[in-house]
């Protein structure tokens, strides 16, 4: 595991944005896993920034959502589709039949090998450690499935966007399981700000795959880098 620690955000924002769009500059079919959540705003600004200013062709890229909540309709402000289509997909041209989210009663682990594989996942990270919905206690070898969020991540979900309100937020989500993501050619996970410092801390004492710290099975990948900036790192 590499780790590259940026004074800010914007700046660790825009060096992955640089990473992805020369990505779709050399491979236009790359496929992308993608996260939702605080972290990547400033990412996917980055992105529609850069189409503006360079029309990177993202026409026939695909992408791959790690998660979504289930019991939301989908056209829910807090749904994941609706927060991919307002902070990237309107801002690029990217072809929304090839834009994919994890539903009930589909395989989406086939699916997503079918077309290919993710070349370069992106990732945040909870802060119980968790990556997708993968709460502790998600096995190695967990795929795509639903799975009931803990209480820390209802609160903390409560705060960041439904108001406070634990009742609003969804108890389930359907997640791309551990082995999903450790499938990827390549992983860049993201950690940004003081509620980070702790997971980062933890993140460069993993030493082997801890099934209380979904994150720790990163270690197990040949190429993951965890980028942070100054508040999230020590
Ligand atoms: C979102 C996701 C989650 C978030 C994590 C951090 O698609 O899979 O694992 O990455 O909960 O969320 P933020 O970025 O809001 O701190």
């Amino acid at each position: 595991m590499q780790f590259i620690n940026f004074k800010t955000a914007q700046a660790a924002s825009e060096y992955v944005a640089k990473q992805m769009v020369q990505l779709v500059k050399t491979n236009p079919n790359a496929s992308f896993g993608l996260a939702t959540g605080s972290t990547p705003i400033l990412l996917y600004e980055a992105l529609a920034k850069d189409y503006q200013a360079n029309q990177t062709n993202w026409s026939q890229i695909k992408t791959f959502n790690l998660d979504e909540y289930l019991n939301l309709p989908l056209d829910h402000p807090q749904t994941y589709h609706v927060f991919m289509n307002q902070h990237l997909f309107s801002k690029i041209n990217i072809n929304l039949d090839q834009t994919y989210f994890p539903q009930l009663d589909q395989n989406y682990d086939y699916l997503i090998d079918s077309l290919g594989g993710i070349d370069l996942q992106i990732l945040g990270i909870g802060t119980n450690g968790h990556i997708g919905f993968n709460e502790p206690g998600s096995a190695l070898d967990s795929l795509t499935r639903v799975v009931d969020l803990t209480q820390e991540t209802i609160n903390v979900n409560a705060n960041k966007f439904f108001d406070g309100n634990t009742d609003l937020v969804p108890k389930q989500a359907i997640s791309m399981g551990i082995s999903s993501i450790l499938k990827a050619k390549k992983i860049i996970l993201l950690a940004f700000g003081q509620s980070k410092k702790a997971v980062v801390k933890t993140l460069k004492s993993i030493t082997k795959f801890d099934i209380n710290f979904p994150a720790s099975a990163l270690i197990l990948h040949p190429d993951v880098t965890i980028i942070s900036d100054d508040e999230a790192n020590e």
